[in-house]
């Protein structure tokens, strides 16, 4: 994600991590990539808080990933006090930065993230939604032969394979419907292969997660903050009562801008997608009351 958000040359970055000389060498290998790339922007690797001091949006990766045959709620209980101490960190010197959170389990580690930070919810966002809609939508390409670009689908509810919601109802390719353009036994197979997609990178690379689609996925976010410039997203945001859902970290179509998240979106959804929205809700609540205190 360092290397890509330097290359694109939006915003100067700040690479940190506990493991000393970690960040100082991926951040100096990618600068030195810079002259050949050509990107200017800034890039320094750090172990010390006070170097992030001012960020606009600090993005959190920090804690572990999955193992094969994990789930990400198998993470809850060591992710939870790495993003605690992290984000408490991360606002000391950065108190008007927007969160983008991303440790797993995502929906979870936002309420740690709201918590720890004593921001307002508008400014602790969790991504999930955009990388499972990028999976979503190129499984729609794949399966149809068009170009994914024209692909039009978004997954909302939880980031776990249990509470994922890819939404079928308002799904389209170039303004097709994709229930025209996809019978049923195949389509109900790529929402399943969506649903655990991230599980099939991790069965693949067997030592890590995924870090290219989840990378690209976050920097729109970012790039979408930093400049303000009003995109309707499948973000993690706290819901007040949309779809009934209330106090809970949920995936839905958000308006994304300088500041966070600006407003957040209901769209009609057919009732066992609601219904399956109000169920990712309950299950982040319940992830909650399972999270270890500090
Ligand atoms: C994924 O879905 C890591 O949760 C992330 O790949």
């Amino acid at each position: 994600m360092a290397q890509l958000a330097a290359a694109r040359g939006t915003a100067d970055v700040v690479l940190i991590d506990i493991v000393e000389g970690l960040p100082q060498g991926k951040a100096l290998d990618i600068a030195e990539s810079a002259p050949w790339a050509g990107f200017s922007t800034s890039i320094v690797g750090t172990n010390d808080w006070a170097a992030t001091a001012g960020s606009d949006v600090v993005v959190i990766t920090s804690g572990v990933p999955r193992r094969p045959g994990m789930t990400r709620e198998d993470l809850l209980g060591t992710n939870a006090g790495i993003v605690r101490s992290v984000v408490t960190n991360a606002v000391r010197h950065s108190p008007d930065c927007v969160l983008v959170i991303f440790a797993n389990p995502m929906d979870a580690m936002c309420h740690v993230a709201l918590e720890a930070s004593g921001f307002a919810k508008e400014r602790v966002i969790g991504q999930g939604g955009m990388l499972d809609s990028a999976r979503y939508r190129t499984f729609i390409a794949m399966e149809t032969g068009a170009s994914v670009r024209d692909v039009a689908a978004w997954v909302l509810g939880g980031h776990t394979e249990a509470t994922m919601v890819p939404i079928v109802s308002n799904a389209s390719v170039g303004g097709v419907p994709l229930t025209q353009l996809v019978r049923p036994k195949p389509l109900a197979a790529l929402v399943e292969r969506t649903k655990r997609g991230g599980a099939e990178i991790v069965g693949l690379l067997k030592t890590g997660s995924a870090f290219i689609a989840p990378a690209v996925a976050t920097l729109e976010m970012v790039d979408a903050i930093l400049f303000d410039e009003q995109r309707i997203l499948p973000c993690c945001t706290l819901l007040g009562g949309q779809w009934d859902v209330r106090n809970a970290y949920v995936g839905a179509p958000v308006l994304l801008g300088a500041g966070g998240v600006q407003k957040v979106y209901t769209p009609p959804l057919a009732e066992d997608e609601v219904a399956a929205i109000r169920a990712a809700g309950k299950a982040v609540r319940e992830l909650v009351a399972a999270t270890p205190k500090a």
